[in-house]
């Protein structure tokens, strides 16, 4: 087989990396997207000082799970207040930056609503504006800093939308574990699986190839070793840059194949159960290996690499470190029943992502 693997980012990566901002934004207007805690947490003020009068306006009221309910408003007076900005620097966790893919793409009327309406269209669309995009994740998990996708939420409706153009391509990416240090630990654990969901989906993928599988693997390594053991060390520097490393490799590696089934399952639980994502986009990991293998030979090699030929020993290993985080891994944890989980997967199956999934095909 021949492989090609293609990711436009510029990615800087390491401890205080993010004062390269001041050089990477120089002659430049720039717009902030970050979450609520960041100014207590002094990072806007850190901001500030680094980026001077560059920064032109700061959206700081992200909420988790970016939701039209509030994207509207936010869209609007970005486009009406900072139109003529460059950039825009998103520093957060995957909301922040997912917030940010949606505000770079100008409509011709500036209104959310015309953005929407394209998106509810899934036809392809050229946007008359666009502006480049910095992402800087302050969570170690969505990899949104290497990805050109954005998930946009629609909880009133139960929908979500996913964004995807040429220009939600983040310009550069700047990977700093310091700025992970405050994550909580429950958070810390759940972006921590959303990257290995994020690893083994590039893996059981329909377009998985050696490159992409490099990538995936060796996340897969790292977490399986670092997060427990950052669970009970969150100030610990070296683990919080290990596992800001595994995070940006298995972001690496979906940024060429997307996700496959457990994330089209995960979007049905946060919409209808309320499941975090990075909890609804893991807890299946073992039920999807067991459906992921023996489809294809150079997939099954692959996933053996990390766990072993034995697939019940693998599912039992997968299981067995889900709990020792105290993520419970059966539907009826999280009271769906037998017959309606068995209705969510055959219908997760037919979703965009879950069409990815290598058992997709045989189902
Ligand atoms: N675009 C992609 O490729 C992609 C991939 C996976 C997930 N996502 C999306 O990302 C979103 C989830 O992102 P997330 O898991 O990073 O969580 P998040 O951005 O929602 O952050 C979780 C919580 O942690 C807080 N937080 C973030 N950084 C912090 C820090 N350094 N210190 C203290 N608190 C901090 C936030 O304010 C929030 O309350 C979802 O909307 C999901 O759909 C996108």
């Amino acid at each position: 087989m021949t492989a090609r693997y293609h990711n436009p980012v510029d990615t800087r990566f390491g401890w205080g990396s993010l004062d390269q901002l001041a050089d990477i934004t120089e002659q430049q207007t720039v717009a902030l997207v970050t979450f609520p805690e960041a100014r207590g947490l002094g990072l806007v003020d850190r901001l500030q000082a680094l980026l001077g009068e560059r920064l032109v306006y700061v959206i700081e009221d992200v909420q988790p799970n970016p939701d039209v309910a509030q994207l509207r408003a936010t869209y609007e007076g970005f486009w009406q207040q900072a139109g003529s900005c460059d950039t825009v620097i998103a520093v957060g966790g995957g909301s922040a930056i997912d917030t940010a893919k949606a505000l770079i793409v100008g409509t011709e009327s500036g209104r959310f609503d015309e953005l929407l309406a394209l998106l509810a269209s899934g036809k392809p669309f050229v946007p008359p504006r666009c502006k480049q995009l910095i992402a800087a994740p302050t969570t170690a998990g969505t990899g949104s800093e290497v990805t050109p996708w954005a998930t946009i939420w629609d909880s009133a409706s139960q929908k979500k939308y996913s964004l995807h153009l040429e220009c939600t391509w983040p310009t550069v990416a700047i990977i700093d574990p310091q700025l992970m240090l405050t994550v909580p630990g429950g958070v810390t654990v759940s972006t921590g699986l959303d990257a290995l969901s994020h690893a083994l989906e590039s893996i059981w993928n329909i377009n998985a190839n050696p490159l992409s599988d490099t990538f995936a693997v060796s996340a897969i390594e790292d977490i399986l070793e670092c997060l427990p053991l950052l669970r009970r060390d969150l100030a610990s520097q070296e683990l919080r840059s290990r596992m800001a490393l595994a995070a940006l490799k298995a972001g690496m590696a979906f940024s060429n194949t997307k996700t496959a089934l457990a994330h089209s399952i995960s979007y049905e639980m946060t919409l209808r159960y309320g499941l975090p994502h990075g909890i609804a986009c893991s807890f299946t990991l073992p039920l999807v290996l067991g459906l992921a293998w023996g489809h294809d030979e150079a997939r099954d090699k692959t996933l053996q690499r990390v766990f072993g030929n034995d697939l019940q020993i693998a599912q039992t290993r997968l299981r067995e470190f889900l709990h020792s985080l105290d993520v419970k891994t059966e539907f009826a944890d999280y009271g769906v029943n037998a017959s309606d989980a068995q209705q969510m997967v055959e219908f997760a199956m037919q979703g965009a992502r879950g069409k990815n999934f290598i058992g997709s095909r045989a189902a």
